[in-house]
């Protein structure tokens, strides 16, 4: 059932060419340039109209609800406070009942994000659900909610779950911010065009695959890694850091790439690798003098660009290309890379990536 792979992960990684283009049917239609998500069709005007969104969700759902909060502030000029679910219903929320939560959960059953929706509902705010698994607990939790459809996950390391949950939160944001008019039409029909080439763009990452498997086996002994990025892509170095920790068990943290200044940096020296999420955006000349911080303390850099970037490739250790795409979908193709250098890096070690160790796929349990 892992359809040749060695590894459910592996399997998950090379499926999402097709989970995206799964998550997207039917409701990103280029012909008629429209976005339509029908489970949440009915509460666009509260959406369109919010105060605030309040993202909760854990581990890697987390995760993608921090891109969720950059998109709905670039398009739909929505505040945005993500939140870890456990931390949530502990603390004593500030919850209003105008406000609109969104619990993000591959699982649906996941302990602390069905007690936050708790907590929300009592507070009587709109609660919104982004999950995998039809018919979970979440699903029905939830007073409307868009499912993921990325197919059944079984690596416990998320992958193409985390992808799809990133689509989702594009097309809402998109369709939000163009109800509301601060998304232009032009710039949410470059989106929606852009979005059909994305399964394509992820093939092409994918043929890397030998070539990324070859520069993992550089950093298998390796104890320590950081993963850098900025803006969009900082939420996707936390979420490559986390998938080398859970699998491969080297420690490793995501930072803002202009944080290392404030800390981490004091961490670099030449057993160092720096993973660096670095395609051409607005950040690009910032995370370019970044990559020299740590070069001049002599880390490894091991950069995903864009094709055809000759800057950074003159000075990290190794790079990645992968193709150009608008800077809010970037997320979706820069995690592919770190998601197979965590796997091959595990897989080197000798480490049981479908199922490591302490770990569930679902967290039921608080
Ligand atoms: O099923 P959920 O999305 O609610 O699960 C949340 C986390 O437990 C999950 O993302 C976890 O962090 C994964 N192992 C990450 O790969």
């Amino acid at each position: 059932e892992k359809g040749g792979y060695e590894h459910f992960m592996l399997k998950e990684i090379f499926e999402q060419t097709s989970s995206i283009h799964d998550t997207i049917r039917g409701r990103v239609s280029p012909q008629n340039k429209e976005v339509f998500l029908g489970g949440i069709n009915d509460v666009i005007p509260k959406l369109v109209n919010a105060r605030r969104i309040l993202i909760i969700g854990c581990g890697t759902s987390w995760h993608a609800g921090m891109v969720g909060e950059y998109l709905f502030e670039e398009f739909a000029r929505i505040p945005v406070e993500v939140e870890y679910a456990s931390e949530f219903r502990y603390r004593n929320p500030v919850i209003f009942e105008d406000d609109i939560v969104l619990a993000i959960s591959q699982s649906g059953e996941t302990a602390d994000t069905l007690a936050a929706i708790k907590l929300a509902k009592e507070a009587g705010a709109t609660v919104l659900g982004i999950c995998n698994v039809v018919g979970s607990s979440i699903p029905r939790e939830t007073d409307a909610g868009v499912y993921t459809h990325a197919g059944p996950e079984i690596g416990v390391a998320s992958t193409k779950a985390f992808t799809a949950q990133v689509t989702v939160l594009t097309m809402m944001a998109m369709l939000v911010g163009y109800r509301k008019g601060t998304l232009e039409k032009e710039e949410y029909h470059k989106l929606i065009e852009e979005f059909s080439h994305l399964p394509e763009k992820i093939a092409k990452i994918l043929e890397k695959d030998q070539d990324i498997k070859e520069l993992s086996k550089r950093y298998i002994e390796s104890t320590n890694a950081l993963y850098l990025g900025r803006g969009f892509l900082f939420p996707v170095a936390l979420e490559g850091a986390l998938k080398l920790k859970e699998i491969s068990y080297i420690h490793a943290e995501g930072y803002p790439a202009a944080e290392m200044k404030h800390g981490p940096i004091a961490l670099i020296d030449e057993h160092m690798p720096v993973f660096v999420a670095a395609t051409k955006d607005k950040s690009y000349e910032k995370i370019v003098s970044n990559i020299q911080e740590v070069k001049a303390r002599k880390g490894h850099v091991i950069a995903i660009v864009t094709e055809g970037d000759t800057v950074i490739a003159d000075m990290a250790d190794y790079v990645i290309e992968i193709p150009e795409t608008l800077e809010a979908l970037a997320p979706l193709l820069t995690v592919v890379p770190f998601q197979l250098i965590s796997y091959y890096i595990a897989v080197l070690r000798g480490c049981n990536v479908d199922q490591p160790r302490n770990l569930a796929k679902s967290v039921t349990v608080e």
